[in-house]
């Protein structure tokens, strides 16, 4: 059956003219999620031979700029660097051929595969961390991130990363996946850069309740939710997670602070 599907999707990417399987594979997620539209500038990490570019091309008619190691041959209105994208001057060159921002960074990179689970889902994991890096610095507020990860023990870390800079951020298997891969895919939409970080201590005024009853706070329009305190309270509050969006904080007794 993977045999079949394998093929189903080779021959498929050979008589539409992508050069690669993948092709199908950001087709499919984009259809669900429409994390490239019209017009969006697309940066692409680990894109040889350049299928996913295809695809990106052809949905935002827009600049798209693939990074590779290794060369890939042209594509109209594409540019191309060949470079690594774990490199940090890496950076200018990606910022440079974009000529601005991105409003969407994908990334299907994947190591050379040693066959050893845990040493393949680390080196995995080092080069999704690189383009979540990235992402932080090319994206325009509310722009997405998709990025491909080998599941394995730190899958759920590197999601609750993700998660504190996207609004939304989930993990995806697309049909064109092959069936007995480790591959998954994590989708962030809606990029922020949160006012605060974790372990902040802030003197903040509680303005409202949730709906669970926690307290809400804001700092910049951004929402900071503190269990137990009440409306008008003044409290120092100590950032302990940030995700889809918002904080969640804990008041410090005042002997803490000191
Ligand atoms: C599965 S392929 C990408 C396929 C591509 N999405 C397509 O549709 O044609 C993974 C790519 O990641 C690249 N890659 C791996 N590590 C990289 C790194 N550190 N910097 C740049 N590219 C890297 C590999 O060279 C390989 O071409």
């Amino acid at each position: 059956m993977a045999r079949d599907r394998k093929d189903y999707f080779y021959r498929k990417a050979k008589s539409e003219g992508y050069r690669a399987r993948s092709a199908f594979k950001l087709q499919q997620i984009n259809k669900r999620f429409r994390l490239i539209r019209r017009g969006d500038a697309v940066l692409d990490l680990g894109a040889a031979p350049g299928g996913w570019l295809q695809v990106a091309k052809e949905i935002s008619g827009g600049r798209v700029v693939g990074v590779d190691l290794l060369p890939i041959e042209p594509i109209d209105g594409v540019t191309t660097i060949k470079a690594d994208i774990t490199a940090p001057e890496t950076l200018e060159l990606m910022t440079e051929a974009l000529g601005g921002k991105a409003n969407v960074v994908i990334c299907d990179a994947a190591p050379n595969l040693s066959g050893n689970w845990t040493l393949d889902h680390a080196r995995s994991i080092d080069l999704s961390s690189s383009a979540l890096r990235v992402a932080k610095e090319v994206l325009e507020p509310g722009g997405n991130f998709l990025v491909k990860v080998f599941q394995g023990d730190t899958f759920l870390d590197f999601l609750s990363e993700v998660r504190e800079n996207f609004r939304r951020a989930q993990a995806h298997s697309p049909a064109a996946s092959r069936k007995e891969s480790a591959e998954m895919y994590v989708v962030g939409q809606g990029f922020f850069l949160p006012p605060v970080k974790v372990g902040d201590v802030l003197d903040l005024e509680i303005v409202g309740i949730g709906k669970s009853g926690d307290g809400i706070a804001e700092v910049e329009g951004f929402k900071v939710f503190v269990p137990g305190a009440s409306v008008g309270d003044r409290v120092h509050v100590r950032i302990r997670s940030i995700r889809s969006g918002h904080a969640v904080g804990a008041v410090e007794a005042p002997e803490a602070l000191e």
